[in-house]
């Protein structure tokens, strides 16, 4: 069943439809995240709604990150900012498995559900059966009020304003904001000094800016989505924090262009899904300015030899070996950057599902909130 939205009182505003209109409403809604949280003087991110004190904070051992769908991805990102950031264990599950399995609930691991609508069944059974073991349950909810916001114990709002289309792609990026607002609190309630929390402030409120960047290259990634779906499917790789950008464009593209996609950890594809690999099918590589990319260089070579395309998302332009096409997006903070390496593959799946002339904003067989089991 569907979460009633009065769509006619939200309109596209002059775009062909809510998900390109969501797509370029990012930076504002990546604003209205940060706004009022990122403290440049403490170097640190002020979250009231966690209710938790510096103590508490600090007490717990372990992070449990729990969504669906995307949801889940973008849990996944934020888990990554947490180890990194914090140096505490983290981890994101699907809800829907969580909640079947009869989880081990411990009072030193903080648990955090992901949802943009609020309403998602699976997320909410999950935060009700760790509430019911006594575990503490923080929520990071796009909708103000909704039913996990309100079984939460705490949390942060999303403020990405209402999402329409089915595919989320706002409150993906939104979600991932806060996650490195969290992570920033933790770190610096632990060990991140401060000058690393200058740093990943100053990260974070270029976001917005570099976001207007990427978006402005729409129409040549319009003409690299148009000429990739007509392929019967795609790849997706990445390495650490390439891997979960992977994973969500993957998931993208699936859902509003219907064209098969699989995601691997790019340290995988050897290990079995490499016998897929042709002239049939592309690959989309996740490749930021980090310590892995001569690895992920590598992996492309290999790609490239058994004569798999290779459609290149990062920072550096790839040596033509490598890669046939190359988006390149602004680089910022290493903890930062699979942010904005997710908002090319939001246009990329856009625009593969226009020229494939899908039914965008209501994908076949999905409804937007998934609201029974
Ligand atoms: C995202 O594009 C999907 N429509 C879907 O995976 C979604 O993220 C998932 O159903 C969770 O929804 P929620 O964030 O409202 O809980």
């Amino acid at each position: 069943s569907t979460v009633d939205v009065e769509e006619a009182s939200y309109d596209t505003e002059g775009h062909a439809h809510y998900l390109i209109k969501e797509i370029h409403e990012q930076p504002g809604a990546v604003e209205r995240t940060l706004s009022g949280r990122v403290d440049e003087r403490f170097a640190t991110a002020h979250l009231g709604g966690l209710n938790l004190d510096a103590r508490e904070a600090r007490a717990f051992r372990r992070v449990k990150i729990l969504g669906c769908g995307s949801a889940y991805y973008s849990g996944e990102l934020g888990a990554q900012l947490i180890e990194e950031l914090a140096r505490i264990p983290a981890h994101a599950e699907p809800a829907s498995e969580f909640r079947y399995r009869n989880p081990v609930i411990e009072a030193d691991t903080l648990y955090i559900a992901v949802s943009q609508s609020g309403e998602t069944y699976d997320t909410l059974a999950a935060v009700q059966e760790i509430k019911r073991k006594g575990g503490r349950v923080l929520g990071v909810v796009n909708t103000v009020g909704s039913a996990i916001a309100r079984e939460c114990d705490g949390g942060v709002y999303l403020h990405a304003g209402p999402e329409i289309s089915v595919a989320s792609t706002k409150a993906f990026t939104s979600t991932a904001v806060a996650f490195a607002l969290i992570a920033l609190h933790f770190g610096r309630v632990h060990d991140l000094s401060p000058a690393d929390g200058r740093r990943i402030c100053a990260g974070l409120k270029a976001l917005p800016g570099q976001i207007r960047e990427i978006l402005a290259d729409e129409d040549r990634i319009a003409k690299l989505a148009a000429e990739y779906a007509h392929n019967a499917g795609m790849m997706f790789v990445g390495r650490v924090r390439g891997w979960p950008v992977a994973r969500e464009g993957a998931q993208k593209l699936k859902e509003v262009s219907y064209v098969h996609a699989e995601a691997y950890p790019a340290s995988e594809l050897k290990h079995g899904p490499l016998a897929l690999i042709g002239p049939e099918l592309p690959t989309v590589a996740v490749v930021p300015d980090d310590e892995l990319v001569e690895k992920n260089l590598t992996t492309m070579g290999e790609i490239r030899a058994r004569h798999g395309r290779v459609l290149m998302v990062g920072h550096t332009a790839p040596d033509p070996k490598f890669a046939e096409d190359a988006i390149l997006i602004p680089k910022n903070e290493p903890e930062l950057d699979p942010i904005l390496l997710g908002i090319p593959l939001q246009l990329l799946a856009y625009y593969a599902a226009v020229a494939l002339e899908r039914d965008v904003d209501k994908p076949r067989n999905l409804a937007k909130s998934v609201t029974v089991e």
